[in-house]
């Protein structure tokens, strides 16, 4: 559920048309809904009931300064992956270094040394030298640092191969026997303080049974881990749930929060758990506000021929590039609805010098352009669930300036972050000396 619908024809964000929001903000710009993000993280917080929790939001879907602060202060813990990302928790001022998690396979020195510093929860290992690394600085500060290590469980997800990470090909976590071995080597590591086991088997999750898999593999390895005589305070079951970006119907926070506390309630022990959620947060949080260009008769035959004309918007892959790469589908609607208008098919595709460069295939669209009039008398669509994985994965391609983004809250909106301007594509470089 979110809080993005139609008013007398007028699509909002809460009580905030998204027009008044491209008239003061100009296009293309990312609109994010408050409510709709505390809405779904707490329907992550609810599921897991009174049974000792933590949601770490994980930073990579949407790392905006306000997107943060906004779940800190429902008490959300953070899921990171770099220096950069742990900057941005701190940064964004929610005092939750002592509620983030550090993930990732190629931790750098220094992102180990400011992660300490910070006093951030724990370290998801993936390797063994990771181990070392991280017990030799911990050592050189006299700290002693937190780890869990990330589980391969050897599950497919059944998602798409590059958002697929629990598979023993994939490059993410260890297979059991070598897992086992690391906190072998931790537990007598002084430096080192087990905390806990993690896994997380990939992303856009649509069914349950690779999570209750993946669990009954990661809560077996507990046991290995127990007869060893290492005791763990949490398991960490990462992310993943998917959302409906078309037709998918994934499960439901409370059908996967139960599907987690039916077999770690079955344990005699109460072991806490962690997850990470991102896009299932994000992701209908958001979309992409963007206005239509021009529209173009395309020569595959036009819409009538089977071929589709072309919508060309002021977005494009550098904007927003799930299409592109991950051949995804998101929901493109008119952000002022005209009943009578003629509706044909278009591909709707950006500025960007590339055929891959395509928001969505063959829709129906009742749109116009502007030409001879101001830009602004053109239509406004909409990228829908584009708050996950969106802004966070811009780029400055075709030297194109990244989009604002915009919070709405209720009938108030706020910039929370400025259109990137065209001096800064430039601003940190030079031309060599004479
Ligand atoms: N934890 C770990 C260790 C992860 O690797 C990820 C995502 C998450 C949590 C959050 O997963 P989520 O709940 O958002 O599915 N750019 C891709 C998605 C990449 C996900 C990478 N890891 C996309 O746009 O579909």
């Amino acid at each position: 559920m979110d809080y993005f619908h139609y008013i007398d024809g007028h699509l909002h964000a809460e009580q905030t048309p998204l027009r008044e929001i491209a008239a003061r903000v100009g296009t293309p710009c990312y609109v994010y809904s408050r409510a709709t993000l505390e809405r779904h993280w707490r329907a992550f917080d609810d599921a897991l009931g009174n049974h000792p929790h933590r949601i770490c939001y994980s930073v990579k879907a949407n790392g905006n300064l306000a997107v943060l602060e906004v779940l800190a202060r429902l008490g959300s813990g953070f899921d990171i992956v770099s220096g950069g990302e742990l900057r941005r928790v701190i940064a964004a001022g929610t005092e939750a270094a002592d509620k983030t998690i550090f993930s990732g396979v190629g931790k750098q020195r220094w992102e180990i040394r400011e992660a300490l510093e910070a006093g951030i929860r724990c370290f998801n290992i993936e390797s063994e030298g990771e181990l070392r690394r991280i017990s030799d600085i911990a050592g050189q500060q006299g700290r002693v640092a937190a780890i869990s290590v990330r589980l391969n469980p050897d599950v497919d997800a059944n998602t798409h191969p590059y958002i697929s990470t629990g598979l023993r090909e994939n490059k993410f976590g260890l297979a059991a026997e070598r897992a086992l071995a690391v906190y072998r080597h931790a537990q007598s590591d002084p430096n080192i303080r087990i905390s806990g086991v993690a896994c997380h088997i990939g992303s856009q999750l649509t069914d349950l049974a690779p999570y209750k898999d993946a669990l009954r593999r990661v809560l077996e390895f507990v046991d290995r881990l127990e007869a060893s005589g290492i005791e763990i305070e949490h398991i960490d079951f990462g992310g993943g749930l998917g959302v409906r970006y078309c037709a998918e119907t994934p499960p439901s926070p409370a059908e996967y929060g139960a599907a987690i506390l039916e077999q770690v309630r079955a344990r005699k022990k109460i072991l806490p758990v962690v997850i990470e959620p991102g896009r299932a947060i994000a992701a209908n949080a958001g979309v992409l506000l963007t206005r239509v260009v021009c529209l173009k008769r395309g020569d595959g035959g036009g819409a009538d021929g089977g071929g589709a004309d072309f919508c060309v918007v002021d977005a494009g892959m550098n904007d927003l590039i799930r299409p592109a790469l991950y051949q995804a589908h998101q929901e493109i609607v008119e952000v002022e609805q005209q009943p009578s208008a003629p509706e044909r098919l278009y591909d709707v595709v950006g500025p960007v010098c590339e055929s891959s460069d395509f928001l969505g295939k063959a829709r129906r669209l009742k749109v116009h352009e502007a030409q001879p009039g101001p830009e602004s008398e053109a239509s406004l669509l909409a990228v829908r669930t584009a708050g996950a994985y969106g802004a966070v994965m811009s780029s400055n391609y075709n030297a194109r300036p990244r989009p604002a983004e915009v919070m709405v809250d209720g009938g108030e909106f706020h910039l929370v972050r400025k259109r990137e301007s065209l001096d800064a594509l430039y601003r940190d470089e030079s031309v060599l000396p004479d």
